[in-house]
């Protein structure tokens, strides 16, 4: 089968590999009809992580099932499946309490286990024709409908952008009517500012300094704010102000929910030709209300190869502790638990309530892989989110 390889820092290939097949009763195959490109995956390609040369990458599949083992019950051949990015068994300590971005049995020793990713397992990825999915009554996810029909785009993104965008205003702890400010205008924060709406946040702040990020966040009904105008969270109180604070309110004009759809490698907002990982908890800090929620879904890792100045090696960063505490600000972390919002997020779209394919910029062939990491990388040419087609 034809897949895409990490090669080198900033080198991708489309490489011939030996194809995925059945290696427990438990497996399915899957043909992969549609697989996005993540931020995710950049963070290995900028050469951060440590992937090894020949890993097979990708982590965002939909496809048709195309093999069974003898241990699978609830799957057949020709079902249409969106498989969650964080595999899991279903059935361990973890799993069981919905928590299965830490499945105990995923991989042997530590906890949680992802798809083509370094250190998440011995899991090839799904930038491929041919994807072994495990445990596969519980990873794969009946979609309805045809291969390539209009909801191929936002079926994909049940995979992984939708669902951390839902999970990160989950970890923030939404209610309907609440003022929320998310920096990263990438595809999870995107996707973030458009759960946010769906669930009845009075306001959204999308930071970025991306302009075609920026114009989608408006288009979803986000406020846009460049951060290389002025200082973001200025410009958010200010906003606020402007339009008029609640009576009573006039103390909290900051936001009650702050999203970190960035990461540790964010930039430095005063010169963003250079990374500054603790940026964005340091703005949230200051702009997010007394006893308000953060939520931190963008990635941090405990091995970075080339750290920033103000990052470290193994992820221990400064952050303004004591004003989150003065403030009594909740601050949650964490990698998506997929699967308590699959189905949810998926019958959202059956019913025509969610469109989250509309933040879909670019498709292409597997051929079309290399360019896209580039520009993807680069965040030039409006690459927001590129997918892959890799058996059209
Ligand atoms: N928690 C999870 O399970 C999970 C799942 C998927 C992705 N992620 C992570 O979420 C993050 C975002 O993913 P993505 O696919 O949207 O990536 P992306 O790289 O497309 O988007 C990140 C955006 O952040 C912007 N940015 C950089 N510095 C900033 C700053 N100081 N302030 C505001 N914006 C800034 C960039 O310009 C970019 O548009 C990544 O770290 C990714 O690894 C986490
Ligand atoms: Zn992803
Ligand atoms: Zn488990």
């Amino acid at each position: 089968m034809r897949a895409i390889v990490y090669e080198q820092t900033r080198r991708v290939g489309v490489h011939d590999v030996e194809d995925a097949v059945l290696e427990d009763p438990t497996d399915v195959v899957v043909r992969v009809t549609s697989s996005a490109i993540c931020g995710t995956d950049l963070h290995m390609y900028d050469g951060r992580t440590g992937a090894e040369p020949g890993l097979v990458i990708g982590h965002e599949p939909l496809g048709v099932v195309e093999q069974v083992g003898d241990g699978v019950s609830l799957v057949e051949v020709g079902n249409r499946v969106v498989i969650p990015t964080h595999l899991y068994c279903g059935v361990c300590f973890n799993c069981v309490r919905g928590y299965t971005a830490a499945c105990l049995r995923v991989r042997p020793g530590s906890f949680g286990a992802a798809y083509g990713y370094a250190g998440m397992g011995a899991y090839r990825g799904a930038q491929a024709q041919l994807l072994r999915v495990p445990f596969a009554d519980a990873n794969c996810v009946r979609v309805p409908g045809e291969p390539f029909d209009d909801r191929e785009d936002d079926f994909v993104l049940l995979a992984d952008a939708f669902v951390t965008g839902w999970h990160a205003t989950e970890l923030a702890m939404m209610q309907p009517g609440c003022t929320v400010a998310i920096f990263g205008a990438g595809t999870v924060g995107l996707l973030a500012a458009y759960s946010s709406l769906l669930r009845g946040a009075g306001e959204v702040y999308v930071v970025d300094y991306i302009p075609e990020r920026l114009d989608k966040a408006g288009e979803l009904g986000a406020t846009p704010i460049d951060f290389t105008d002025a200082d973001p969270v200025e410009q958010i109180k200010e906003h606020r102000r402007r339009a008029g604070l609640p009576i009573g309110e006039e103390q909290m004009d900051g936001v009650q929910k702050g999203i970190d759809a960035v990461g540790f490698q964010a930039r430095d907002r005063h010169d963003p030709a250079r990374e500054n990982p603790t940026q964005v908890i340091s703005d949230l800090a200051r702009l997010v209300n007394p006893t308000g929620h953060v939520a931190i879904a963008g990635v941090y890792v405990e091995r970075d190869l080339h750290p920033a100045p103000e990052g470290s090696a193994d992820g221990h960063l400064q952050v303004p502790w004591a004003t989150l505490f003065n403030k009594g600000v909740s601050v949650n972390f964490g990698r998506t638990h997929d699967r308590r919002y699959t189905t949810r997020l998926r019958d959202l779209v059956v019913a025509g309530r969610a469109h989250p394919g509309a933040i879909v910029s670019h498709h292409g062939a597997l051929d079309d892989a290399p360019g896209f990491y580039d520009r993807f990388d680069q965040r030039a040419d409006g690459v927001i989110k590129a997918i892959l087609r890799p058996n059209r």
